[in-house]
Protein backbone atom coordinates (compact mmCIF):
# COMPACT_ATOMS: atom_id res chain seq x y z
CA UNK A 1 0.00 0.00 0.00
CA UNK A 2 1.62 3.12 -0.76
CA UNK A 3 1.65 6.16 1.13
CA UNK A 4 -0.96 7.80 -0.61
CA UNK A 5 -3.65 5.15 -0.17
CA UNK A 6 -2.76 4.52 2.86
CA UNK A 7 -3.57 8.54 4.30
CA UNK A 8 -7.15 7.29 2.04
CA UNK A 9 -7.92 9.87 -0.34
CA UNK A 10 -7.16 8.56 -3.47
CA UNK A 11 -8.48 5.44 -2.83
CA UNK A 12 -11.95 5.85 -4.91
CA UNK A 13 -15.21 5.14 -2.39
CA UNK A 14 -18.91 5.81 -2.86
CA UNK A 15 -20.21 9.26 -2.45
CA UNK A 16 -20.79 9.76 1.09
CA UNK A 17 -20.94 12.87 3.11
CA UNK A 18 -17.92 13.88 5.51
CA UNK A 19 -20.96 14.43 8.44
CA UNK A 20 -22.05 10.65 8.29
CA UNK A 21 -18.17 10.01 8.50
CA UNK A 22 -16.79 12.24 10.72
CA UNK A 23 -14.40 9.58 13.19
CA UNK A 24 -12.34 10.06 16.53
CA UNK A 25 -8.92 9.48 15.53
CA UNK A 26 -9.08 7.02 18.92
CA UNK A 27 -9.62 3.64 18.68
CA UNK A 28 -12.51 2.82 18.74
CA UNK A 29 -13.97 2.41 22.33
CA UNK A 30 -17.88 1.59 22.10
CA UNK A 31 -19.97 4.37 24.23
CA UNK A 32 -17.21 6.38 24.09
CA UNK A 33 -18.20 8.03 20.85
CA UNK A 34 -19.12 11.63 20.92
CA UNK A 35 -22.81 11.57 18.83
CA UNK A 36 -23.00 13.83 15.43
CA UNK A 37 -23.73 17.62 16.67
CA UNK A 38 -24.03 19.24 13.06
CA UNK A 39 -24.61 23.11 13.08
CA UNK A 40 -27.56 24.06 11.55
CA UNK A 41 -26.88 25.78 7.65
CA UNK A 42 -31.13 26.36 7.64
CA UNK A 43 -30.42 30.43 8.50
CA UNK A 44 -28.09 30.71 5.85
CA UNK A 45 -28.32 32.46 2.19
CA UNK A 46 -25.85 31.35 -0.51
CA UNK A 47 -26.82 33.13 -3.84
CA UNK A 48 -26.10 30.44 -6.50
CA UNK A 49 -24.02 33.17 -8.63
CA UNK A 50 -22.31 36.23 -7.47
CA UNK A 51 -21.52 39.38 -9.76
CA UNK A 52 -18.53 41.37 -8.96
CA UNK A 53 -19.41 44.51 -6.49
CA UNK A 54 -18.18 47.26 -8.40
CA UNK A 55 -19.45 51.13 -6.98
CA UNK A 56 -22.01 49.98 -4.92
CA UNK A 57 -23.69 47.50 -7.50
CA UNK A 58 -23.53 43.94 -8.95
CA UNK A 59 -21.67 44.00 -12.25
CA UNK A 60 -21.45 41.24 -14.44
CA UNK A 61 -18.49 39.83 -16.23
CA UNK A 62 -17.80 37.85 -19.11
CA UNK A 63 -16.73 34.74 -17.25
CA UNK A 64 -17.74 32.78 -13.98
CA UNK A 65 -16.00 29.83 -11.64
CA UNK A 66 -16.98 27.67 -9.62
CA UNK A 67 -16.65 27.68 -5.47
CA UNK A 68 -16.71 24.27 -3.74
CA UNK A 69 -17.25 23.03 -0.54
CA UNK A 70 -13.74 20.77 -0.02
CA UNK A 71 -15.27 19.04 2.71
CA UNK A 72 -17.93 17.28 0.19
CA UNK A 73 -16.56 19.05 -3.43
CA UNK A 74 -19.85 20.30 -3.73
CA UNK A 75 -20.50 23.26 -5.78
CA UNK A 76 -21.72 26.08 -3.30
CA UNK A 77 -22.04 29.14 -5.91
CA UNK A 78 -20.92 30.74 -9.53
CA UNK A 79 -18.63 33.70 -8.71
CA UNK A 80 -17.48 36.04 -11.27
CA UNK A 81 -14.03 36.74 -12.45
CA UNK A 82 -12.45 39.97 -13.11
CA UNK A 83 -10.73 41.02 -15.88
CA UNK A 84 -7.92 43.54 -16.05
CA UNK A 85 -10.90 45.83 -17.83
CA UNK A 86 -13.20 45.05 -14.68
CA UNK A 87 -10.54 46.15 -12.64
CA UNK A 88 -10.29 49.28 -14.22
CA UNK A 89 -13.47 49.67 -13.68
CA UNK A 90 -13.49 48.90 -9.81
CA UNK A 91 -10.33 51.02 -9.73
CA UNK A 92 -12.23 53.97 -11.05
CA UNK A 93 -14.59 53.66 -8.90
CA UNK A 94 -13.00 54.01 -6.02
CA UNK A 95 -11.32 57.09 -7.40
CA UNK A 96 -14.01 58.46 -8.09
CA UNK A 97 -15.55 57.69 -4.55
CA UNK A 98 -12.14 58.89 -2.64
CA UNK A 99 -12.26 61.89 -4.71
CA UNK A 100 -15.88 63.09 -4.49
CA UNK A 101 -17.21 61.22 -0.75
CA UNK A 102 -14.67 59.66 1.67
CA UNK A 103 -11.94 62.19 1.83
CA UNK A 104 -14.55 64.62 1.91
CA UNK A 105 -16.30 63.12 5.08
CA UNK A 106 -15.17 64.50 8.57
CA UNK A 107 -13.59 61.48 10.51
CA UNK A 108 -16.02 61.32 12.36
CA UNK A 109 -18.91 60.70 9.93
CA UNK A 110 -16.10 57.86 8.48
CA UNK A 111 -16.13 56.23 12.01
CA UNK A 112 -20.07 55.87 11.92
CA UNK A 113 -20.27 53.82 8.69
CA UNK A 114 -17.09 51.44 10.19
CA UNK A 115 -18.98 51.17 13.78
CA UNK A 116 -21.89 50.11 11.40
CA UNK A 117 -20.23 47.23 9.82
CA UNK A 118 -19.09 45.95 12.57
CA UNK A 119 -22.40 45.84 13.99
CA UNK A 120 -24.43 44.31 11.44
CA UNK A 121 -21.49 41.53 11.09
CA UNK A 122 -21.77 40.75 14.57
CA UNK A 123 -25.93 40.40 13.72
CA UNK A 124 -24.90 37.88 11.10
CA UNK A 125 -22.12 36.26 12.98
CA UNK A 126 -23.59 32.59 12.97
CA UNK A 127 -24.15 32.85 9.33
CA UNK A 128 -20.93 34.03 8.81
CA UNK A 129 -19.51 31.42 10.62
CA UNK A 130 -21.22 28.71 8.80
CA UNK A 131 -20.67 30.10 4.93
CA UNK A 132 -16.50 30.93 5.95
CA UNK A 133 -16.25 27.17 6.86
CA UNK A 134 -18.63 25.69 3.95
CA UNK A 135 -16.58 27.68 1.67
CA UNK A 136 -12.95 26.92 3.24
CA UNK A 137 -13.29 23.63 5.08
CA UNK A 138 -12.45 25.22 8.15
CA UNK A 139 -14.12 23.92 11.78
CA UNK A 140 -17.32 25.90 12.77
CA UNK A 141 -15.53 26.03 16.21
CA UNK A 142 -12.83 28.04 14.44
CA UNK A 143 -14.69 30.19 12.43
CA UNK A 144 -17.43 30.69 15.55
CA UNK A 145 -14.79 32.01 18.02
CA UNK A 146 -11.88 33.41 16.06
CA UNK A 147 -12.10 34.31 12.23
CA UNK A 148 -15.88 35.88 12.03
CA UNK A 149 -15.51 37.64 16.34
CA UNK A 150 -11.70 38.46 15.80
CA UNK A 151 -12.50 40.29 11.99
CA UNK A 152 -15.22 41.74 13.90
CA UNK A 153 -13.30 43.01 16.49
CA UNK A 154 -10.51 44.52 13.85
CA UNK A 155 -13.82 46.83 12.34
CA UNK A 156 -14.78 48.25 15.81
CA UNK A 157 -10.89 48.64 16.76
CA UNK A 158 -9.95 50.93 13.73
CA UNK A 159 -13.67 52.43 13.43
CA UNK A 160 -12.45 53.98 17.42
CA UNK A 161 -9.19 55.26 15.95
CA UNK A 162 -10.51 57.32 12.84
CA UNK A 163 -11.46 60.43 14.26
CA UNK A 164 -8.16 60.09 16.75
CA UNK A 165 -5.71 59.50 14.38
CA UNK A 166 -3.45 62.71 15.53
CA UNK A 167 -3.71 61.27 18.54
CA UNK A 168 -1.99 58.22 17.17
CA UNK A 169 0.64 60.44 15.52
CA UNK A 170 0.81 63.48 17.50
CA UNK A 171 3.20 66.50 15.99
CA UNK A 172 3.04 64.68 12.77
CA UNK A 173 1.55 65.62 9.48
CA UNK A 174 -0.20 63.57 7.22
CA UNK A 175 -2.61 62.78 4.53
CA UNK A 176 -4.85 59.58 3.24
CA UNK A 177 -2.81 57.88 0.19
CA UNK A 178 -6.35 57.26 -2.30
CA UNK A 179 -7.05 54.12 -3.88
CA UNK A 180 -5.74 51.06 -1.90
CA UNK A 181 -5.61 47.59 -3.57
CA UNK A 182 -5.68 44.59 -1.65
CA UNK A 183 -4.75 40.95 -2.04
CA UNK A 184 -5.96 38.40 0.17
CA UNK A 185 -5.21 34.23 0.92
CA UNK A 186 -7.91 31.53 1.14
CA UNK A 187 -6.83 30.90 5.11
CA UNK A 188 -9.00 33.20 6.51
CA UNK A 189 -10.97 34.97 4.01
CA UNK A 190 -13.23 37.60 6.26
CA UNK A 191 -10.49 38.03 8.73
CA UNK A 192 -7.94 38.81 5.98
CA UNK A 193 -10.43 41.78 4.60
CA UNK A 194 -11.02 43.00 7.74
CA UNK A 195 -7.30 43.57 8.93
CA UNK A 196 -7.33 45.69 5.26
CA UNK A 197 -10.38 47.43 4.71
CA UNK A 198 -11.34 48.59 8.04
CA UNK A 199 -8.30 50.56 8.74
CA UNK A 200 -7.91 51.44 5.27
CA UNK A 201 -10.94 53.19 5.12
CA UNK A 202 -10.61 54.79 8.93
CA UNK A 203 -7.51 56.67 7.23
CA UNK A 204 -9.73 58.23 4.52
CA UNK A 205 -8.74 55.55 1.74
CA UNK A 206 -10.98 53.20 -0.68
CA UNK A 207 -10.91 49.78 -1.17
CA UNK A 208 -10.44 47.71 -4.23
CA UNK A 209 -10.15 43.89 -2.59
CA UNK A 210 -9.69 40.84 -4.44
CA UNK A 211 -10.64 37.11 -2.48
CA UNK A 212 -9.02 33.94 -3.14
CA UNK A 213 -10.12 31.80 -5.43
CA UNK A 214 -11.43 29.46 -3.46
CA UNK A 215 -12.65 31.54 -0.76
CA UNK A 216 -14.88 33.81 -2.29
CA UNK A 217 -18.29 33.54 -0.78
CA UNK A 218 -17.69 35.82 2.69
CA UNK A 219 -16.54 38.26 0.87
CA UNK A 220 -19.59 38.66 -0.91
CA UNK A 221 -21.49 38.63 2.35
CA UNK A 222 -19.52 41.22 3.44
CA UNK A 223 -20.64 43.36 -0.02
CA UNK A 224 -24.03 43.33 1.22
CA UNK A 225 -23.22 43.97 4.99
CA UNK A 226 -21.45 47.31 3.45
CA UNK A 227 -24.40 47.99 1.43
CA UNK A 228 -26.83 47.04 4.35
CA UNK A 229 -24.54 50.34 6.33
CA UNK A 230 -25.23 52.50 3.84
CA UNK A 231 -21.36 52.96 3.08
CA UNK A 232 -21.31 55.32 0.02
CA UNK A 233 -20.83 54.12 -3.77
CA UNK A 234 -17.35 53.21 -4.53
CA UNK A 235 -15.77 52.97 -1.05
CA UNK A 236 -14.94 49.58 -1.22
CA UNK A 237 -14.62 47.71 -3.68
CA UNK A 238 -14.82 43.81 -3.92
CA UNK A 239 -13.53 41.71 -6.68
CA UNK A 240 -12.67 37.95 -7.46
CA UNK A 241 -10.31 36.02 -9.70
CA UNK A 242 -6.92 34.82 -9.64
CA UNK A 243 -3.43 35.49 -10.43
CA UNK A 244 -4.13 37.77 -12.99
CA UNK A 245 -6.95 39.64 -11.67
CA UNK A 246 -4.10 39.91 -8.52
CA UNK A 247 -1.42 41.07 -11.40
CA UNK A 248 -4.03 44.00 -12.89
CA UNK A 249 -4.29 45.68 -9.51
CA UNK A 250 -0.83 45.29 -8.74
CA UNK A 251 -0.31 47.01 -12.02
CA UNK A 252 -3.05 49.62 -12.16
CA UNK A 253 -1.08 53.00 -11.80
CA UNK A 254 -4.48 54.84 -9.75
CA UNK A 255 -3.42 52.48 -7.09
CA UNK A 256 -1.32 54.25 -4.65
CA UNK A 257 -0.96 51.21 -2.24
CA UNK A 258 -0.95 48.00 -2.20
CA UNK A 259 -1.23 44.94 0.66
CA UNK A 260 -0.45 41.66 0.31
CA UNK A 261 -1.12 38.64 2.11
CA UNK A 262 -0.20 35.25 0.85
CA UNK A 263 3.09 33.11 -0.55
CA UNK A 264 6.36 34.36 -0.59
CA UNK A 265 7.06 33.79 -4.15
CA UNK A 266 3.65 36.09 -5.18
CA UNK A 267 5.28 38.69 -2.94
CA UNK A 268 8.32 38.68 -4.82
CA UNK A 269 6.71 38.85 -7.87
CA UNK A 270 4.67 42.19 -6.65
CA UNK A 271 7.82 43.79 -5.53
CA UNK A 272 8.97 43.22 -9.16
CA UNK A 273 5.97 44.73 -10.48
CA UNK A 274 6.13 48.35 -8.65
CA UNK A 275 9.74 48.75 -8.54
CA UNK A 276 10.20 52.03 -9.70
CA UNK A 277 7.16 53.19 -8.92
CA UNK A 278 6.36 55.36 -6.00
CA UNK A 279 3.23 52.58 -4.86
CA UNK A 280 3.27 52.02 -1.18
CA UNK A 281 3.47 48.46 0.16
CA UNK A 282 3.28 46.22 2.57
CA UNK A 283 3.62 42.41 2.79
CA UNK A 284 2.29 39.90 4.89
CA UNK A 285 4.14 36.16 3.28
CA UNK A 286 5.22 33.05 4.62
CA UNK A 287 6.58 31.15 7.71
CA UNK A 288 8.34 28.36 9.21
CA UNK A 289 8.21 29.56 12.74
CA UNK A 290 9.97 28.09 15.57
CA UNK A 291 8.25 26.62 18.60
CA UNK A 292 10.31 26.43 21.49
CA UNK A 293 10.11 24.11 24.26
CA UNK A 294 12.16 24.48 27.25
CA UNK A 295 12.49 21.51 29.98
CA UNK A 296 11.40 24.02 32.88
CA UNK A 297 8.34 24.69 30.86
CA UNK A 298 4.66 23.28 31.64
CA UNK A 299 4.54 20.37 29.78
CA UNK A 300 0.78 19.90 29.19
CA UNK A 301 0.20 23.18 28.31
CA UNK A 302 3.16 23.56 26.20
CA UNK A 303 1.72 20.21 24.19
CA UNK A 304 -1.20 22.13 23.84
CA UNK A 305 0.45 24.97 22.60
CA UNK A 306 1.89 22.54 19.92
CA UNK A 307 -1.35 21.12 18.89
CA UNK A 308 -2.79 24.43 18.49
CA UNK A 309 0.28 26.16 16.97
CA UNK A 310 0.14 23.59 13.77
CA UNK A 311 -3.38 21.57 13.61
CA UNK A 312 -5.77 24.69 14.37
CA UNK A 313 -7.08 25.35 10.84
CA UNK A 314 -5.45 22.52 9.25
CA UNK A 315 -2.00 24.12 9.37
CA UNK A 316 -3.00 26.61 6.88
CA UNK A 317 -1.64 29.55 8.90
CA UNK A 318 1.62 31.54 8.25
CA UNK A 319 2.49 31.65 11.64
CA UNK A 320 2.29 28.32 12.35
CA UNK A 321 4.37 26.64 14.84
CA UNK A 322 5.37 24.07 12.16
CA UNK A 323 8.88 23.52 13.61
CA UNK A 324 8.89 22.32 17.13
CA UNK A 325 12.16 23.24 19.25
CA UNK A 326 12.42 20.31 22.20
CA UNK A 327 15.18 20.12 24.80
CA UNK A 328 16.52 17.06 24.67
CA UNK A 329 15.69 16.24 27.90
CA UNK A 330 11.97 16.29 27.83
CA UNK A 331 11.82 14.97 24.39
CA UNK A 332 10.57 11.68 24.99
CA UNK A 333 7.72 12.88 27.13
CA UNK A 334 6.85 15.55 24.83
CA UNK A 335 6.43 12.86 22.38
CA UNK A 336 4.77 10.77 24.26
CA UNK A 337 2.16 13.06 25.19
CA UNK A 338 1.56 14.04 22.00
CA UNK A 339 0.63 10.79 20.52
CA UNK A 340 -1.99 10.68 23.10
CA UNK A 341 -3.39 13.98 22.03
CA UNK A 342 -3.22 13.39 18.68
CA UNK A 343 -5.35 10.04 18.68
CA UNK A 344 -7.90 12.41 20.43
CA UNK A 345 -8.15 14.99 18.17
CA UNK A 346 -11.15 14.91 16.07
CA UNK A 347 -11.31 15.14 12.12
CA UNK A 348 -14.27 15.05 10.06
CA UNK A 349 -17.56 17.32 9.18
CA UNK A 350 -16.14 21.07 9.30
CA UNK A 351 -19.67 22.23 10.41
CA UNK A 352 -19.68 19.65 13.37
CA UNK A 353 -19.07 21.07 16.75
CA UNK A 354 -16.52 18.65 17.48
CA UNK A 355 -14.68 18.74 14.97
CA UNK A 356 -10.81 19.45 15.61
CA UNK A 357 -9.67 18.98 12.09
CA UNK A 358 -11.60 20.11 9.38
CA UNK A 359 -10.86 19.96 5.60
CA UNK A 360 -7.60 20.75 3.32
CA UNK A 361 -8.45 23.71 1.80
CA UNK A 362 -8.19 22.69 -1.97
CA UNK A 363 -7.24 19.96 -4.09
CA UNK A 364 -3.74 22.00 -5.31
CA UNK A 365 -3.46 22.37 -1.58
CA UNK A 366 -3.78 18.53 -0.76
CA UNK A 367 -1.28 17.75 -3.61
CA UNK A 368 1.47 20.01 -1.72
CA UNK A 369 0.86 18.25 1.51
CA UNK A 370 1.58 15.22 0.16
CA UNK A 371 4.36 15.79 -1.92
CA UNK A 372 6.21 16.92 0.81
CA UNK A 373 5.01 14.62 3.47
CA UNK A 374 6.81 11.80 0.84
CA UNK A 375 9.60 13.36 0.65
CA UNK A 376 9.73 13.61 4.57
CA UNK A 377 9.48 9.48 4.28
CA UNK A 378 11.82 9.44 1.35
CA UNK A 379 14.63 11.52 3.44
CA UNK A 380 14.44 9.09 5.96
CA UNK A 381 12.39 11.63 8.62
CA UNK A 382 9.76 8.86 10.87
CA UNK A 383 6.53 9.99 10.30
CA UNK A 384 4.02 9.02 12.95
CA UNK A 385 0.23 9.64 12.55
CA UNK A 386 -2.84 8.64 14.53
CA UNK A 387 -5.50 5.60 13.46
CA UNK A 388 -8.48 6.71 11.31
CA UNK A 389 -10.17 6.54 8.23
CA UNK A 390 -10.94 9.60 6.71
CA UNK A 391 -14.23 10.68 4.61
CA UNK A 392 -14.50 9.34 1.29
CA UNK A 393 -15.24 12.48 -0.69
CA UNK A 394 -13.37 15.95 0.07
CA UNK A 395 -9.64 16.60 0.56
CA UNK A 396 -8.32 15.49 4.06
CA UNK A 397 -5.20 14.79 5.80
CA UNK A 398 -4.63 13.30 8.79
CA UNK A 399 -2.87 15.57 11.78
CA UNK A 400 1.17 14.40 11.48
CA UNK A 401 4.78 14.72 12.96
CA UNK A 402 7.76 13.60 11.93
CA UNK A 403 10.74 12.94 14.15
CA UNK A 404 14.51 12.60 13.19
CA UNK A 405 14.32 15.35 11.55
CA UNK A 406 17.40 17.03 9.84
CA UNK A 407 17.71 20.75 9.37
CA UNK A 408 18.59 19.97 5.77
CA UNK A 409 15.53 18.12 5.16
CA UNK A 410 12.77 20.05 3.27
CA UNK A 411 10.07 19.55 5.36
CA UNK A 412 11.84 21.22 7.87
CA UNK A 413 12.85 24.35 5.64
CA UNK A 414 9.73 24.84 3.15
CA UNK A 415 6.54 26.06 4.33
CA UNK A 416 4.17 23.00 3.61
CA UNK A 417 0.84 24.90 5.20
CA UNK A 418 -0.75 22.03 6.26
CA UNK A 419 -1.57 19.66 9.40
CA UNK A 420 2.21 18.69 9.61
CA UNK A 421 4.83 19.34 12.25
CA UNK A 422 8.76 18.68 12.20
CA UNK A 423 10.20 17.90 15.55
CA UNK A 424 14.10 19.01 15.63
CA UNK A 425 15.44 18.72 19.26
CA UNK A 426 18.45 21.15 21.32
CA UNK A 427 20.63 21.42 23.89
CA UNK A 428 21.39 24.68 25.13
CA UNK A 429 19.58 28.31 24.63
CA UNK A 430 22.45 29.03 22.09
CA UNK A 431 21.21 26.05 20.14
CA UNK A 432 17.68 27.03 19.95
CA UNK A 433 18.54 30.61 18.73
CA UNK A 434 20.43 28.97 15.70
CA UNK A 435 18.31 26.34 14.84
CA UNK A 436 15.06 28.77 15.29
CA UNK A 437 16.91 31.48 13.02
CA UNK A 438 17.95 29.12 10.84
CA UNK A 439 15.76 29.89 8.13
CA UNK A 440 14.87 32.44 5.37
CA UNK A 441 11.62 33.10 7.44
CA UNK A 442 10.53 35.38 10.09
CA UNK A 443 7.17 35.71 10.83
CA UNK A 444 6.41 34.09 14.27
CA UNK A 445 8.03 31.71 17.53
CA UNK A 446 7.01 30.49 20.51
CA UNK A 447 9.05 30.27 23.89
CA UNK A 448 7.39 28.01 26.27
CA UNK A 449 9.92 28.25 29.82
CA UNK A 450 9.08 29.18 33.53
CA UNK A 451 11.89 30.91 33.60
CA UNK A 452 11.04 34.87 32.87
CA UNK A 453 14.90 36.11 32.76
CA UNK A 454 15.53 33.55 30.16
CA UNK A 455 11.98 34.00 27.91
CA UNK A 456 13.15 37.98 27.61
CA UNK A 457 16.80 36.72 26.72
CA UNK A 458 15.16 34.59 23.97
CA UNK A 459 12.87 36.67 22.46
CA UNK A 460 15.94 39.41 22.00
CA UNK A 461 17.71 37.11 19.66
CA UNK A 462 14.97 35.17 17.91
CA UNK A 463 14.09 37.45 14.24
CA UNK A 464 10.51 36.75 14.18
CA UNK A 465 8.09 39.30 13.98
CA UNK A 466 5.43 38.01 16.19
CA UNK A 467 6.81 35.91 19.63
CA UNK A 468 4.81 33.94 22.02
CA UNK A 469 5.90 33.30 25.86
CA UNK A 470 3.60 30.31 27.16
CA UNK A 471 0.51 30.45 24.73
CA UNK A 472 0.44 30.29 20.63
CA UNK A 473 -1.72 31.73 18.04
CA UNK A 474 -3.37 34.92 20.28
CA UNK A 475 -4.36 37.76 18.43
CA UNK A 476 -5.77 41.04 19.05
CA UNK A 477 -6.42 43.90 16.82
CA UNK A 478 -4.52 46.37 18.97
CA UNK A 479 -1.11 44.13 18.45
CA UNK A 480 0.72 44.43 15.02
CA UNK A 481 1.45 41.21 13.03
CA UNK A 482 4.29 40.80 10.61
CA UNK A 483 7.60 39.63 9.39
CA UNK A 484 11.26 40.09 8.98
CA UNK A 485 13.17 38.21 6.05
CA UNK A 486 11.34 36.74 3.27
CA UNK A 487 8.49 36.80 5.55
CA UNK A 488 7.61 40.19 4.56
CA UNK A 489 7.51 43.67 5.79
CA UNK A 490 4.91 45.87 7.39
CA UNK A 491 2.37 45.54 10.24
CA UNK A 492 -1.31 45.04 10.40
CA UNK A 493 -3.38 45.53 13.43
CA UNK A 494 -3.23 48.02 16.31
CA UNK A 495 -1.14 51.94 15.66
CA UNK A 496 1.55 50.24 13.14
CA UNK A 497 -1.30 49.10 10.68
CA UNK A 498 -2.24 52.84 10.85
CA UNK A 499 0.80 54.04 9.47
CA UNK A 500 0.97 51.88 6.32
CA UNK A 501 -2.57 53.49 5.34
CA UNK A 502 -1.25 56.94 5.92
CA UNK A 503 1.27 59.26 4.30
CA UNK A 504 3.99 61.24 6.31
P1 LIG B 1 -0.77 32.78 -3.64
O1 LIG B 1 0.26 33.66 -3.06
O2 LIG B 1 -0.66 32.40 -5.07
O3 LIG B 1 -2.22 33.45 -3.47
C1 LIG B 1 -2.53 34.48 -2.58
C2 LIG B 1 -3.35 35.55 -3.29
O4 LIG B 1 -2.54 36.19 -4.28
C3 LIG B 1 -4.57 35.02 -4.04
O5 LIG B 1 -5.62 35.96 -3.91
C4 LIG B 1 -4.08 34.97 -5.49
O6 LIG B 1 -5.11 35.07 -6.43
C5 LIG B 1 -3.20 36.19 -5.56
N1 LIG B 1 -2.18 36.16 -6.62
C6 LIG B 1 -1.62 35.08 -7.22
N2 LIG B 1 -0.70 35.47 -8.13
C7 LIG B 1 -0.69 36.83 -8.12
C8 LIG B 1 0.04 37.83 -8.84
N3 LIG B 1 0.95 37.49 -9.74
N4 LIG B 1 -0.18 39.12 -8.55
C9 LIG B 1 -1.08 39.48 -7.62
N5 LIG B 1 -1.81 38.59 -6.92
C10 LIG B 1 -1.62 37.27 -7.15
O7 LIG B 1 -0.86 31.48 -2.75
P2 LIG B 1 -1.57 30.06 -3.09
O8 LIG B 1 -1.22 29.65 -4.49
O9 LIG B 1 -3.00 30.19 -2.75
O10 LIG B 1 -0.85 29.11 -2.06
C11 LIG B 1 0.45 28.59 -2.34
C12 LIG B 1 1.27 28.54 -1.09
O11 LIG B 1 1.50 29.83 -0.58
C13 LIG B 1 0.62 27.80 0.08
O12 LIG B 1 0.84 26.44 -0.01
C14 LIG B 1 1.32 28.42 1.26
O13 LIG B 1 2.54 27.79 1.49
C15 LIG B 1 1.54 29.84 0.82
N6 LIG B 1 0.52 30.76 1.34
C16 LIG B 1 0.82 31.55 2.40
C17 LIG B 1 -0.15 32.37 2.93
C18 LIG B 1 0.13 33.22 4.10
O14 LIG B 1 -0.80 33.61 4.80
N7 LIG B 1 1.35 33.60 4.33
C19 LIG B 1 -1.51 32.40 2.41
C20 LIG B 1 -1.71 31.57 1.26
C21 LIG B 1 -0.72 30.78 0.77
MG1 LIG C 1 -14.55 27.14 -1.62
Amino acid sequence: MTFREKNGYSTKLNGNSAASHQRSLKPKKPGWEYAESPESKDHIIINSKYDLFINGKAVKTGKYFSTVNPANEEKLSEIAYASAGDVDKAVNAAEKAYRNTWSRLSPKERAKYIFRIARIMQEKARELAVIESMDGGKPIKESKSVDIPLAIAHFFYYAGWADKLKFAFPGRQFSSIGVVGQIIPWNFPLLMAAWKIAPALACGNTVVIKSAETTPLTLYKLAEIIQEAGVPDGVVNIISGAGDTGAAIVNNPKVKKIAFTGSTEVGKLIMRSIAGTDKKVTLELGGKAANIIFEDAPIDQAVEGIVNGIYFNQGHVCCAGSRLLVQESIKNTVIKKLKYRLNSLRLGDPLDKNTDIGAINSRQQLDKITELVESGIEEGCTIYQPECKLPSKGYWFKPTFFTNVAQSNRIAGEEIFGPVLSVLTFRTPKEAIEKANNTQYGLSAGIWSDKGSKIFKMVNQVKAGVIWANTYNKFNPASPFGGYKESGFGREGGIQGLKEYLNF
